[in-house]
């Protein structure tokens, strides 16, 4: 047990801090597509509860409740997420999004209501450590803050989870790693340590890093927030590429062009509930109620 603590913890910080930024390169790098995943075999025993069938949605939440103490920020949420879909959650700042989220991940536990995760009940409690394990081997996170292991190469930073977590030999870790590191167009930097790195090459590792996990669903908090305005191309071609691999995406996003271009559904987040969901052009074209109107004409910069 005592042993297993370091992994768990490794495995952990990652999960945390996987980030999505993109260099000022990769869209001319990317002539070939993202991989298509599923290409390298997962071990089936980290997943135990996880129900692989595609007719059930991805991810399903039905009065879902989430409190920090008094404060309760999320007072019964509904909705879910389909395969293969990219939804949007938007809203205002403190609305909860990222606490939705994270309760996707089971970094947040639920106080209330139904959660259903790629097949597994995470409003159950005392989920045991491998069942945790397989989620967030399902389940990646991307955050707007990239994080890698400073002391590791960047090829010890791409295998580290898929040895541990996967079951992976070292040769085959290493193969997917330079596999993927090829597509965002650092081939040449297996080698190198984060310091050696600038930062969009970092934020690319970041992506990789999260590509090697081979994840059914990604989920994405503010991924394009930090980005200077010409990158977010660059994030969006990335994405709608994943999209098209046929992964399941959650984005967390502040960028209305952005939600509008990727996603095909939105949830609009409000106190604590959706206020408002449908298809990604439609809601942000032609908002039925007030307040997402009004949130709106917030973002793109005029009062309503
Ligand atoms: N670990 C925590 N402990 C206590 N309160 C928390 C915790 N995490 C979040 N909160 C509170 O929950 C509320 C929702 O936070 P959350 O980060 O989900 O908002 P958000 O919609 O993502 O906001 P933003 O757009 O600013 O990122 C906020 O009031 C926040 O202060
Ligand atoms: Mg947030």
């Amino acid at each position: 047990m005592v042993s297993n603590r370091p992994l768990a913890i490794a495995v952990l910080g990652l999960r945390l801090h996987i980030s999505l930024m993109w260099g000022g390169t990769l869209a001319a790098k990317l002539n070939h597509p993202i991989p298509t995943l599923h290409r390298f075999p997962v071990a089936p025993y980290l997943s135990p509860n996880i129900a692989m069938d595609n007719s059930t949605p991805a991810i399903y939440f039905q009065d879902l409740e989430k409190r920090f103490g008094s404060l309760s920020v999320l007072n019964g949420v509904n909705g879910q997420i389909n395969r293969g879909e990219v939804v949007s959650i938007i809203g205002p700042s403190g609305c909860g999004k990222s606490t939705l989220l994270r309760c996707f991940n089971h970094l947040e536990t639920i106080n209330g209501g139904q959660l259903l995760v790629d097949g597994m009940d995470l409003a159950k409690p005392n989920l045991t450590r491998k069942q945790l394990l397989g989620l967030r081997a399902k389940v990646g996170m991307v955050f707007q803050q990239f994080n890698l292991f400073p002391h590791m190469t960047v090829l010890g930073n791409l295998t580290l989870a898929p040895r541990k977590v996967l079951g992976q030999a070292a040769k085959e870790s290493s193969r997917m790693a330079r596999f993927y590191l090829d597509k965002v167009g650092l081939g040449e930097k297996a080698d190198s340590y984060p310091d050696q790195l600038s930062g969009g090459q970092k934020q690319r590792v970041a992506i990789a890093r999260a590509l090697c996990m081979q994840p059914d669903i990604m989920l994405f908090d503010e991924p394009t927030s930090a980005l200077d305005p010409e990158l977010v191309g660059e994030v969006l071609m990335v994405m709608k590429q994943l999209a098209e691999e046929g992964m399941t995406m959650v984005v967390v996003t502040h960028e209305m062009q952005f939600a509008k271009e990727v996603g095909d559904r939105v949830l609009f987040l409000n106190q604590g509930r959706v206020e408002e969901e449908g298809d990604a052009r439609e809601v942000l074209s032609s908002p039925r109620s007030d307040r997402l109107r009004t949130f709106l004409s917030r973002m793109s910069g005029t009062l309503a």
